[in-house]
């Protein structure tokens, strides 16, 4: 594989892959669902998820990747050239277009609202008009339609360019700018005369509420938060070079990502409760809350104008890793041209998140799609972001487990690593207790 590129660096890997896990997954979609699910409660699932299940699968496909120098169709087959196992690798194809799809449209809101903030339009939000101003923001169709194409449009831009001279360059600087605005936002929220009530909510989980449908929500946030389960982690491992340390890569990536998800809960439900407002008002959450706290913040312009530009950069270091897959897929596979690739897998992308924009909009069919009683928006969220991730992380850990087997993939994650101190729970995490974990949530999910 000397002629693909590849990383500049172990660091290079690990500001790409935690731009690719940090995104709109930490900041937007954890506090809220975090906040649908009780808070504290659903914090602990969420972080036994990652540790049982999420980083044991993580330095599966990153070396399933780095192995076979392939996206995710290529991995599948350069390991079993017959058989259906290669369907695992486009079912990944697949949900990465889908994802981009309604993922691209909540960046297009991250994109309005930094328009909002720099033009001075916090200046005026309460929490009282804070949701009335969302909801009319959301639903005026021309404008997502815009902001949803303007998204993609740069994601195409980057994909475009190539793995070191586009995505590294832009991970590089702009990660660690972010960090800095949460923990400043981190201080300001803690302040705020009610904050501990959030707190408790956030900390101290009631047990008497537990059900099945947290325990999915969480794993699926896991995985959705490590950007695994549809190949992105397959495709990123294969531009790492061999003699990289396989482990402490994905360890810092699934650290850093976990951290600054909850410190954005730090952030979020303080914030909520001094406000009076609810922790379960969905994906309007954040779009809510923020620009309130902004608002009676010094200097409350420049911090929320900076925030919402950094997120939207966290959010396009993410929806590059997306279109990444299926890039790399029409690259390797079809052999198109990067630039067609990105730019096909972009068009079907806004395709499909056209009636996302919709499910905002005032039609009744999309707000709330016959037999399932959820918006468009809400069911391919369900779909693509919990069960299709979780699907996908099951097969990738059966295949790593017995089909590769774990005695080969350790010989891979040995070059560069050397001794892997945790080699045995990783093997029983992936042959056995992630995928019995995963096959009992979905099973109490669906069988409830
Ligand atoms: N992990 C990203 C986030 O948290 C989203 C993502 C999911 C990216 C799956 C790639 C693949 O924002």
């Amino acid at each position: 594989m000397a002629t693909r590129d590849k990383w500049g660096s172990k660091i290079g890997f690990i500001l790409a892959a935690s731009g690719s896990a940090v995104g709109l997954g930490n900041i937007w979609r954890f506090p809220y669902t975090a906040g649908k699910n009780g808070g504290a409660l659903f914090l602990l699932f969420y972080l036994i998820s990652i540790l049982m299940i999420g980083l044991p699968v993580l330095i599966a496909e990153t070396s399933l990747g780095r192995f076979s120098g392939k996206n995710p169709v290529g991995a599948f087959k350069s390991i079993r050239p017959k058989g259906q196992w290669k369907l695992v690798g486009y079912f990944g194809v697949i949900t990465g277009v889908m994802i981009l799809s309604f993922y691209s449209m909540i960046a297009g809101w991250t994109l309005g609202y930094f328009y909002k903030a720099i033009t001075g339009k916090f200046k005026t939000m309460t929490s009282a008009n804070a949701e009335q101003i969302f909801t009319n923001f959301a639903g005026n169709t021309a404008m997502q339609i815009f902001l949803l194409a303007c998204f993609l449009g740069l994601t195409i831009f980057v994909v475009s360019r190539g793995v070191s001279a586009g995505i590294e360059k832009y991970a590089r600087v702009l990660m660690p700018g972010l960090f800095i605005l949460l923990l400043l936002l981190l201080f300001r929220s803690l302040s705020l005369e009610g904050a501990s009530k959030g707190l408790e909510f956030y900390l101290k989980p009631d047990f008497s509420k537990l059900t099945p449908g947290i325990i999915i929500d969480a794993m699926g946030q896991a995985f959705f938060s490590l950007s695994l389960g549809m190949g992105a982690m397959i495709t990123y491992g294969s531009y790492l070079k061999n003699d990289e340390n396989l482990v402490s890569a994905t360890a810092w990536v699934a650290f850093f990502d976990t951290f600054i998800a909850i410190l954005a809960g730090f952030i979020i439900f303080p914030a909520i409760f001094s406000q009076g407002m609810s922790p379960d008002q969905g994906p309007a959450l954040v779009f809510n809350i923020l620009p309130v706290i902004f608002a009676n913040m010094p200097g409350g312009i420049v911090f929320g104008s900076l925030f919402f530009l950094l997120l939207c950069i966290a959010a396009l270091t993410s929806t590059v890793s997306l279109l990444e897959v299926a890039t790399a897929y029409g690259i390797d596979e079809k052999k198109w041209s990067r630039k067609k690739a990105a730019l096909i897998v972009g068009a079907l992308s806004l395709l499909f998140g056209i009636p996302s924009v919709l499910s905002y909009a005032d039609i009744p069919f999309f707000q709330k799609l016959p037999l399932v009683n959820m918006s468009f928006f809400g069911l391919m969220d369900l779909l693509w972001s919990n069960l299709a991730l979780s699907i996908g992380a099951l097969f990738l850990a059966i295949f790593v487990g017995y089909v590769w087997k774990t005695s080969n993939a350790l010989k891979e994650i040995a070059k560069g690593t050397g001794k892997f101190k945790f080699a045995k729970f990783w093997s029983i995490s992936v042959k056995f207790l992630g995928p019995l974990l995963i096959i009992a949530v979905l099973a109490s999910y669906f069988f409830k």
